[in-house]
């Protein structure tokens, strides 16, 4: 949560008074936040969930995704992107991600077999995938894309937004995220089959509201719907979104300019897709070795991306362990369907992501910190790179006003 004030709770209070917290019949909040949203987007539709999790689902049903089909996905993502895939009965094929700690579209293009139906580009950290590269290939092999843009809200690429370059695109309004309602999220598409279909997977009774289209049949979806005080909450938020996303990008750029010089001592800037238009939530620092990047985080505290716990494939339990959904008989991984896709993994599969994130430090941006904190910052990364690269002893540049990481976004478990 970056920025919440009087007039969420203002927005909030006025739903609660109404008493009308149900979306359907009243026609406010939630309407009027989907029809903004999708104007901010520029996609012809968004249809709110309850949550990134249930978006990304919907999506994949709009899109037809299902038994038979494979899902690349990349190595690094929180494991809602894997599971969405198995929920709809299809498989994810788990592949290498880059640098820039986005899916690497030559691994997209290796990993490529008959049964690869789509893929999922991660703008992981609010950082854009290579969208040009992606849906080059995409279109080369007839794959849908569907972008998690869960941790990507307010970022684009190359001018557009995140979620509207694929076919479909999903968005998470979480605590942790840039713009929140405490639980929530939704898609976007710009495809009107797609989005009758998402919105059924979102409430199989959501006909009953607005009517039933002739050309779409119903189907058994799971609930999965947004509330007005959901909606009350994102209108008040998409107001901020704008604001927060150029104070951490000017936040950014400060950072990477007085950082610079740290090029020379061993302190890389990740390579990134499209930097001025992402969200600009870290910088990202490559380092020689994880060893150094252990060293680094320990003078300065910040993030290992490998330590990030849910975000790395080797955490995510259920799709190791071929534990695909609750019933024996709905695991993707059982189906006769899915006998030609590929269904097994290892923990060293993607042995080069692991390195990446092993050696990635990320600095948060926050749209809160004052040009002093942004300066103490710069300081500190200095301070930290000269001791980790130049041997620098402790007495010769002490730290300034150093804050933790945010433990519980970040999920960190840094070797001691
Ligand atoms: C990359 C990514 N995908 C999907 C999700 C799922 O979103 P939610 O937590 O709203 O279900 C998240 C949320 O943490 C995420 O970061």
């Amino acid at each position: 949560m970056y920025t919440v004030g009087q007039e969420e709770i203002d927005a909030l209070a006025k739903v609660i008074q109404s008493g009308a917290l149900f979306r359907y019949g009243v026609g406010s909040e939630c309407d009027r936040f989907e029809q903004r949203y999708a104007k901010y987007l520029g996609a012809r539709h968004f249809a709110l969930a309850a949550s990134g999790s249930n978006a990304l689902v919907a999506a994949m049903i709009g899109l037809g995704l299902g038994p038979g089909d494979e899902v690349l996905i990349p190595a690094h993502t929180y494991m809602a992107t894997a599971t969405s895939v198995l929920t709809v009965g299809a498989i994810p094929v788990i592949v290498d991600i880059d640098e820039s700690l986005t899916i690497d579209p030559a691994a997209i293009e290796a990993a490529i077999r008959p049964r690869t139906k789509a893929v999922v580009p991660v703008h992981m950290w609010g950082a854009a995938c290579n969208m040009a590269a992606i849906m080059e290939i995409a279109a080369r092999h007839n794959l849908l894309v569907i972008e998690d843009a869960c941790q990507g809200v307010g970022g684009g690429y190359e001018g557009r937004k995140f979620g509207t370059i694929g076919h479909a695109g999903a968005f998470s309004f979480n605590y942790f995220k840039n713009m929140t309602c405490g639980e929530g999220g939704g898609l976007a598409t710009s495809d009107d089959a797609v989005a009758e279909r998402a919105r059924c997977a979102i409430d199989p009774c959501h006909f009953y509201w607005h009517g039933r289209s002739d050309s779409q049949q119903p189907f058994a979806g799971n609930g999965a719907r947004a509330s007005e005080l959901e909606g009350a909450m994102l209108n008040i938020q998409l107001d901020r979104i704008d604001g927060i996303i150029s104070a951490m990008r000017a936040e950014k750029k400060r950072v990477l300019a007085g950082t610079a010089s740290l090029h020379n001592l061993g302190l890389r800037a990740a390579p990134m897709h499209s930097a001025d238009h992402d969200c600009a939530a870290h910088v990202m620092f490559t380092l020689p070795s994880a060893d150094a990047a252990n060293r680094f985080v320990q003078i300065f505290p910040s993030v290992i991306a490998g330590k990030t716990g849910r975000h790395t494939y080797t955490e995510w339990d259920q799709v190791l362990m071929g534990a695909g959904a609750a019933h024996p008989l709905m695991n993707p991984y059982l189906m006769p369907a899915n006998a030609e896709c590929r269904r097994t993994y290892s923990r060293e599969m993607c042995a080069r992501s692991l390195d990446i994130l092993d050696r990635t430090v990320m600095v948060a941006m926050h749209p809160q910190h004052t040009a002093a904190d942004i300066d103490d910052t710069i300081h500190n990364i200095g301070v930290a790179a000269r001791r980790v690269f130049a041997g620098a002893a402790p007495e010769e540049g002490a730290l300034r006003n150093l804050k933790p990481v945010d433990a519980q976004k970040f999920d960190m478990k840094v070797d001691a």
